[in-house]
């Protein structure tokens, strides 16, 4: 039997694209998509930042690794993770297994345009969010740093995103 096609894994701070992206990619190429947060939020049954809140960062940081470790065992999926799963490397070994792994970048100023009004993400509630998105991009930039795989989507679309995404997917496969 021939190995499943693998994942694509797009990893990346939030407001990054990823979830559009996956969207994307899942009508372009016919592959489920998992988006991470909504499958948590789904087995826990409540938002992401009631859980932080009531059950807190360790609680959903595990869940994040219970999840990742349940889809290296699958294939064939378009998989966009949390913008936390990369601080993990156990996460990252995991979903690279058999995925793709693909990191996308924003300048801070593009990211604060796009996650501006939303309220859904507790680690930029309260305070200067460009602030707050700076600090935390320097202090995870190591970790984003290390996926071979980087687009900036700053200036891109989400079509030229994908099809940047898919020319990636045929030289893995090749
Ligand atoms: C987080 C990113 C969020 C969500 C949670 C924590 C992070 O996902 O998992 O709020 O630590 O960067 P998105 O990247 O989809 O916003």
């Amino acid at each position: 039997m021939s190995a499943p096609p693998p994942n694509i894994v797009l990893l990346g701070f939030m407001g990054t694209g990823k979830s559009a992206v996956a969207k994307e990619l899942g009508r372009r190429l016919k592959r489920p998509v998992v988006e991470m947060d909504a499958e948590i939020e789904q087995r826990e049954g409540m938002a992401i930042s009631r859980i932080f809140a009531e059950k807190g960062e360790t609680y959903f940081r595990a869940r994040e690794r219970e999840l990742s470790r349940e889809l290296a065992r699958s294939g064939e999926k378009i998989i966009a993770a949390g913008g936390g799963v990369i601080l993990d490397p156990a996460n990252v070994r995991d979903l690279g297994c058999n995925g793709l792994l693909v990191c996308l970048t924003a300048r801070s100023e593009a990211i604060l345009k796009r996650v501006e009004k939303e309220r859904h993400r507790p680690l930029l509630e309260g305070g200067d969010r460009l602030a707050t998105i700076q600090s935390l991009m320097a202090l995870r930039s190591r970790f984003y740093d290390a996926i071979e795989n980087r687009i900036d989507t700053s200036d891109l679309s989400v079509d030229e995103v994908a099809s940047r995404i898919i020319a990636l997917l045929s030289d893995y496969e090749r």
